[in-house]
């Protein structure tokens, strides 16, 4: 094993860095060791569980400090690229300060889409392909949708102000918030989940339906049947490595007469282990306590890389009340719902750390991240 090793040499791999002429180049070497499918460091980083504990121990040291050394001569040598560029721009003529910003000094490679929007992109797909009607729902919600509605009592945490963003009513114009289609109380705040729109969906389906009712046959409610999701702006007063104010939910929700916890778990299963693109990924449920669910549970999904379990989303069978507050008071008829973090997701599938460089705008480290998932 050692001598696969010895044929990775740092000063030559720096060597070749410092060739590179342009970020074309650049990407190139960098690919080259550590493209995640035959990248030259990648490979030897995986083969490493094939070794004995002794020689995993030094081998996976050696490695990892290349890696290390790697990565900083691969981001001197970008910064170093960029920072040439816009000294030969500067030195080649006038500068227009009035021009609109020129993203392309920093990043000529063609454009691609951010991370989140991709990771948004997979799931639509996957829930449209599952037949989920998808809408991205308000980011303006009231008290009633956001806590009322969905049986969430008075007392809750999340309705605090230290827990939840609320907005100044005088900011919003008489216009909208005296639209009784929209909202149905004074107080409004930045939606803290997507679960309002389980409300809001039902309820313009099953208005909908109704009013396509034929005159003569009175309605039923038995026939209903309807799957919808919605993946949107969700907003929290919190901020650290694992948690932005601003952040993104998807809500997924099936109604009907024949809706059994058997679905939820399917669906949830069926979802996750196409978005990770994975047939095996073990998934793990454990009860939990939602208002608007009865019962719930927590999934988790569990990661090889690290040996641990990891909570991705919150599920259960919407409870009667919510049913009821939707408009639906048959009591055969059942529904599932879970909601999941797209950024907790996005960072499982694409190895991110800091949820926070999602939302730096530091086009270097997005088009990195970029070139990885290969968009
Ligand atoms: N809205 C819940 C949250 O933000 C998640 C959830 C959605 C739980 C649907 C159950 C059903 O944590």
């Amino acid at each position: 094993m050692t001598h696969e090793f010895e044929n990775l040499d740092i000063i030559e791999i720096e060597q070749e860095i410092l060739s590179t002429k342009d970020e074309a180049e650049l990407f190139q070497v960098e690919k080259k060791y550590l493209s995640k499918e035959d990248g030259v460091l990648s490979k030897r980083l995986s083969s490493l569980g094939k070794m004995n504990p002794e020689q995993r121990k030094l081998m996976g040291r050696m490695l990892n400090n290349l890696k290390v050394q790697l990565d900083e001569a691969l981001e001197k040598k970008r910064k170093f690229l960029i920072d040439q560029k816009i000294l030969t721009k500067m030195n080649s003529g006038r500068i227009d300060v009035s021009a609109p910003a020129n993203f392309n000094l920093y990043c000529e490679q063609p454009g691609y889409i951010h991370l989140l929007n991709k990771t948004i992109q997979e799931l639509w797909q996957i829930l449209d392909s599952e037949e989920f009607m998808v809408f991205e729902g308000q980011d303006i919600e009231d008290d009633m949708h956001n806590f009322t509605y969905l049986n969430t009592p008075e007392n809750h945490p999340a309705r605090s102000m230290q827990d939840s963003i609320y907005i100044d009513k005088n900011t919003i114009s008489n216009e909208i918030k005296n639209d009784t289609n929209i909202f149905h109380s004074d107080e409004f705040l930045l939606r803290t989940h997507t679960s309002p729109q389980q409300i809001r969906i039902s309820k313009k389906i099953l208005q909908h339906v109704k009013k396509n009712f034929k005159k003569d046959t009175s309605f039923d409610s038995s026939q209903l049947n309807f799957k919808f999701a919605s993946i949107g702006r969700t907003y929290r007063n919190d901020s650290d490595s694992t948690h932005s104010p601003m952040f993104h939910q998807m809500e997924v929700v099936a109604i009907g007469k024949h809706i059994y916890v058997r679905d939820l778990m399917s669906m949830l299963a069926k979802l996750m282990k196409k978005f990770f693109a994975n047939d095996d990924l073990q998934i793990r449920i454990r009860p939990s306590y939602f208002p608007f669910t009865q019962p719930s549970w927590e999934v988790d999904l569990f990661l090889p890389q690290t040996n641990s379990w990891v909570e991705v989303l919150g599920s259960g069978m919407i409870h009667p009340k919510v049913l009821s507050n939707m408009g639906l008071n048959d009591k055969t008829i059942r529904g599932y719902a879970f909601g999941a973090g797209i950024e907790r997701l996005c960072m499982l599938k694409y190895g991110i750390n800091d949820l926070r460089s999602l939302y730096g705008n530091d086009p270097i480290w997005l088009s990195k991240q970029a070139m990885k998932a290969s968009i």
